[in-house]
């Protein structure tokens, strides 16, 4: 069963318009999940699909380059990033294990992950997509953006993500210590 929402494939591109592409989807598909009249289970579905995909892609081909080729991104920012998909996660798990998608229960989990992801999304686009227009050439930044579509898009591809993978990878999370709940910022 395929993700009846469209996630597009770009499969080449600025790494910095690819990755603002996908915000301005994660903003879209929130908006549209805090609609009650929307079809909100459809929408959990492939924000998770898409959340899962652009996170692990960032994680494995944009964050170590971006660290290797801009000397303000540091082990800190790409620890820190890591750290907030992680949170990011953890929120829309709270969010895929409700059963009804018209209770108090879903409005809360959704204001709470929209809360955790808006905060993400600025604090990359501030610290990391900076950076990157400073410090990387044109070039870097297609080489970048293509290796970040392709896993991206082989993620999607492979099908919407389950509740007992989100489990999983926030499971892993916390084992890797990436969701120190004491820790501020
Ligand atoms: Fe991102
Ligand atoms: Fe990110």
């Amino acid at each position: 069963m395929s993700t009846p929402i469209d996630l597009h494939r770009p499969v080449q591109g600025d790494v910095i318009e690819l990755i603002l592409a996908d915000h301005d989807l994660f903003e879209d598909l929130l908006r549209r999940m805090r609609n009650s009249h929307e079809e909100r289970a459809a929408l959990r579905e492939a924000f998770a699909t898409l959340h899962v995909a652009h996170a692990r892609a960032e994680e494995l081909h944009v964050l170590p380059a971006f660290r290797r080729r801009a000397d303000s991104v540091g082990a800190h920012e790409v620890e820190h990033g890591e750290e907030e998909h992680a949170e990011g996660h953890e929120a829309l798990l709270a969010l895929m294990e409700l059963k009804g998608t018209d209770t108090q229960a879903f409005d809360d989990a959704l204001e709470e992950l929209s809360a955790v992801v808006s905060h993400h999304l600025v604090e990359e686009e501030l610290t990391l997509l900076n950076p990157a227009r400073d410090e990387l050439g044109e070039r870097q930044r297609g080489d970048i953006g293509a290796a970040f579509a392709a896993e991206r898009n082989a993620r999607i591809d492979a099908g919407p993500v389950t509740l007992d993978q989100l489990r999983e990878i926030v499971d892993e999370a916390r084992e890797e210590g990436k969701l120190d709940d004491d820790e501020e910022e």
